[in-house]
């Protein structure tokens, strides 16, 4: 993968996340120093950069792309909020920094996440709509893709998979992964493409893209909590164990999940075959994803 690419991109998301956010003193000044201190605390930006890049393989404009990639990472830090929570993960660390409950507090925390979700929807209701695409269509697939029949529900699932007296089947791991986390990742794929005017063939060639990437990156995910560290990673690792989550590794064992991400990597790749050269940045961050070490 091209670092400078990446770097300029997350450079222009950020920008971007700065003009759509009130200013860290707007009244009342703790929310929204909460909601900045955990959306500017790092992150890979790998869901605005999907946008993107999805947007430029459908020959679309970049610069138009921007709200629904600015949504989709308040949508994806307001889960990672939530998901840290006592009630929830119970995590401390995150994008290397303490999480958002232990720097301001449970009430906040959980406010700044209501308050990323549903601003969310205000920078999403900013997009131009394209000649096939109209913004009823963006906001009702970005709902959809974060309600209580994907993100949440699969954070609802997980939740419940919790403890060593329950294992699940490989098809209800499969179908946890696909909803809290593939779910938003093709939406972030789906809306870059919504905004260049995406027909609907391309359309279904990039949802199976981002369902494919979408679960090699759970994995992914899954591995390297029980693979590397805190430093590495910004956030703790061993926890997935320690709680008994149903995971890969849990189910599968390290070998047979890494074998997994890299044939579901090789299925995103062919979903591309449609968009020839024009893929290339899609087909560069599919393959950085499976190589990543954080
Ligand atoms: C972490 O997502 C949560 C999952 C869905 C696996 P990321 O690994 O994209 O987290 P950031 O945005 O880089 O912090
Ligand atoms: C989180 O999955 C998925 C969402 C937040 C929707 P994890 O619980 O595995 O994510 P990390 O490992 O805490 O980042
Ligand atoms: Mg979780
Ligand atoms: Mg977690
Ligand atoms: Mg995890």
């Amino acid at each position: 993968m091209d670092a400078a690419y990446l770097e300029a991109r997350c450079r222009l998301v950020d920008a971007a996340l700065d003009r759509f956010l009130p200013k860290a003193k707007t009244r009342p000044a703790t929310i929204h120093e909460a909601m900045r201190y955990s959306l500017f605390a790092g992150g890979k930006r790998l869901r605005p950069v999907l946008c993107l890049a999805s947007t430029e393989a459908c020959g679309g404009s970049v610069e138009a792309a921007l709200p629904p990639a600015a949504a989709v990472e308040c949508i994806h830090t307001y889960s990672l909020i939530h998901d840290d929570l006592p009630c929830m993960d119970d995590d401390d660390l995150r994008r290397g920094r303490p999480t958002c409950h232990v720097k301001y507090g449970e009430g906040i925390a959980v406010l700044a996440g209501d308050a990323l979700l549903t601003l969310a929807f205000e920078i999403l209701a900013q997009t131009a709509p394209s000649r096939r695409h109209g913004v009823a269509g963006y906001v009702s697939e970005l709902a959809v893709a974060s309600g209580s029949r994907h993100l949440i529900g699969g954070q609802v699932l997980d939740l419940e998979g919790e403890g060593s007296d329950i294992l699940l089947s490989p098809a209800q791991l499969r179908y946890i992964h696909e909803s809290k986390t593939a779910a938003l990742l093709t939406t972030s794929i789906r809306l870059g493409a919504m905004t260049a005017n995406a027909t609907p063939a391309k359309l279904a060639a990039l949802s199976t893209y981002g369902r494919s990437l979408g679960l090699a990156f759970q994995i992914i995910d899954d591995i390297l909590d029980v693979t590397s560290t805190p430093e590495k990673l910004g956030k703790s690792v061993g926890k997935d164990e320690a709680t008994a989550k149903s995971t890969y590794p849990a189910l599968y064992g390290l070998e047979k999940s890494r074998k997994e991400a890299a044939k579901l990597t090789k299925q995103a790749h062919d979903a591309l075959k449609p968009f020839a050269k024009k893929a290339e940045r899609l087909h560069e961050i599919a393959d950085y994803l499976l190589d990543r070490d954080y």
